[in-house]
């Protein structure tokens, strides 16, 4: 009888070892354990078994059911284990290691330029207007003192959609619609796309962007001007600015200015961005010109006023040492996360 026990226990014993996941463990269990298993046919010899013989062979053959539960026991907890420990393995992370970066978006520079430039006039009490970029030539030109004989007007050439109706050409227009539609006195800057039939190349576009200004009260002099130029170019390139005001012509300003800044690279010695001249021109500006007060129902004796218009991309390449103005519209992730 011995060997009917060893010889089941062994054969478990050595079949178990095979056993690599819950199904073969299972099989292999009710092989032995099972109603046609092993043990359950040698419960059912017990009945052919001599009267006298049979409790000790019950329980001989219960021995080795219970063995046999035993051994099942102890490796169904290691296979259980056995198989945790591999799928662990198999999902083990390194959560040391560095998370997927994801990259943030960067505000155009042309927009923060623009930000900038509000943030400067709105400490100084400016508000902020838009106008249209489809304009009429009247808003463009005529009320700008630039009737259509003018030949500044072909300076500013640009396209046309219909006869009188063209993309505007500068921000100056937001000029003539801010003083129809409002009283003096005024404080307002405007910034926006522009217009104009260039080639494109490193310092030129057929679309850019300008903000203009307007500062219309009583008693307004260049003085004016000047101050509030130095206050916006010391403020967007640091440092303590000085401005040139060179006498220039713009038919909707009376004086008209060309505006240079001391040259921020060498501090007006002369660099090769200054080429050599210690200024770097920067803006157009000029008091209001009395007919274009006259042009929106302003009296000329009563109200003045000066207006400035400068190129953000033209700022923005200077702060931020930019050579080309294609890179602004190029939308070259590199670029833009400068
Ligand atoms: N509108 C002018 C230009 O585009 C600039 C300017 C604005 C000049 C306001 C004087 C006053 O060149």
């Amino acid at each position: 009888m011995k060997e009917i026990k060893d010889r089941i226990l062994n054969d478990l014993n050595e079949n178990i070892k095979k056993v690599a996941n819950i199904q073969e463990f299972q099989v292999l269990k009710s092989k032995f354990l099972g109603k046609k298993g092993e043990i359950s046919n040698l419960m059912k010899e017990i009945s052919k078994i001599d009267k006298d013989k049979r409790k000790e062979f019950g329980a001989f053959v219960n021995s080795i059911k219970k063995e046999a539960e035993e051994i099942l026991e102890e490796a169904f907890l290691n296979l259980k284990k056995k198989l945790k420990e591999e799928e662990e393995k198999k999902n083990w992370v390194d959560i040391t290691l560095p998370g997927a970066k994801r990259r943030i978006g960067y505000e155009h520079i042309l927009k923060q330029t623009i930000r900038e430039i509000y943030d400067i006039f709105s400490s100084m009490g400016y508000k902020i207007v838009e106008g249209p970029e489809i304009e009429t030539t009247w808003h463009n030109f005529d009320a700008l003192n630039t009737p259509d004989w003018h030949p500044a007007r072909d300076m500013q050439d640009t396209f046309y959609i219909k006869d009188n109706i063209i993309l505007r050409t500068h921000t100056s227009p937001v000029q003539v619609r801010t003083m129809l539609n409002n009283e003096p006195p005024l404080a307002i800057i405007s910034p926006g796309r522009v217009y104009r039939k260039d080639e494109p190349d490193a310092t030129h576009s057929p679309a850019f962007n300008q903000v203009e200004g307007l500062y219309i009260d009583k008693n307004v002099t260049v003085g004016h001007l000047k101050a509030t130029l130095e206050r916006f170019l010391t403020m967007y390139f640091g440092g303590s600015r000085k401005v040139l005001l060179r006498p220039s012509y713009f038919p909707f300003v009376e004086p008209g200015y060309e505006v240079d800044v001391d040259c921020m690279f060498c501090g007006g010695k002369g660099c090769n961005v200054c080429k050599g001249t210690g200024w770097i021109e920067i803006l157009g500006a000029g008091l209001v010109h009395p007919n274009v007060l006259k042009n929106v129902g302003y009296d000329p004796d009563e109200w003045q006023g000066f207006a400035f218009g400068t190129g953000v991309e033209r700022i923005a390449m200077l702060k931020h040492g930019i050579s080309d103005m294609r890179e602004f519209y190029k939308n070259d992730m590199r670029f833009l996360g400068l």
